[in-house]
């Protein structure tokens, strides 16, 4: 009887510390990670995203030239210009899952 219970109760729990250790809600991470640049709303109009003339990702044009893997390619190795950093990798940071929602993410700015 004791160890049904305790059996039952790993089964519940285990998914539950599975879910709290795994990825971050796709939303916190473009907030922690990604809107300093891009902005809140996609459309790369921060201090720093007009210096960086960063796209806007309402834009249907700008979505249409996009591919969702070099998105993801993009978010994974960063972006350098003439060796220069200009958006740094984020593959040891966020997982692929996370970089494939973050993918979906950015889709979703289209006006
Ligand atoms: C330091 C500023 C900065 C930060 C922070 C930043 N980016 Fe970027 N990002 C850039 C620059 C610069 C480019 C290249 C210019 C462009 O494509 O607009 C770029 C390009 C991209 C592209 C490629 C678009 C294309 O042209 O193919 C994607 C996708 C992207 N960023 C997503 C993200 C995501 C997701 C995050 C957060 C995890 C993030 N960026 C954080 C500066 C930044």
């Amino acid at each position: 009887m004791k160890t049904t219970t305790k059996l039952a109760l790993t089964g519940l729990l285990l998914p539950l510390a599975a879910g709290l250790a795994g990825a971050a809600p796709v939303a916190e991470n473009w907030d922690n990670h990604c809107t300093k640049c891009h902005g809140a709303d996609g459309k790369g109009l921060t201090k720093v995203g007009k210096k960086l003339n960063l796209k806007d990702y309402t834009d249907a044009k700008v979505q249409a030239g996009l591919k969702d893997e070099e998105m993801a390619k993009v978010i994974g190795a960063g972006v350098t210009d003439k060796g220069k950093e200009k958006m740094k990798a984020y593959q040891d940071e966020l997982s692929a899952d996370e970089i494939k929602d973050l993918v979906a993410f950015i889709r979703k700015f289209k006006a």
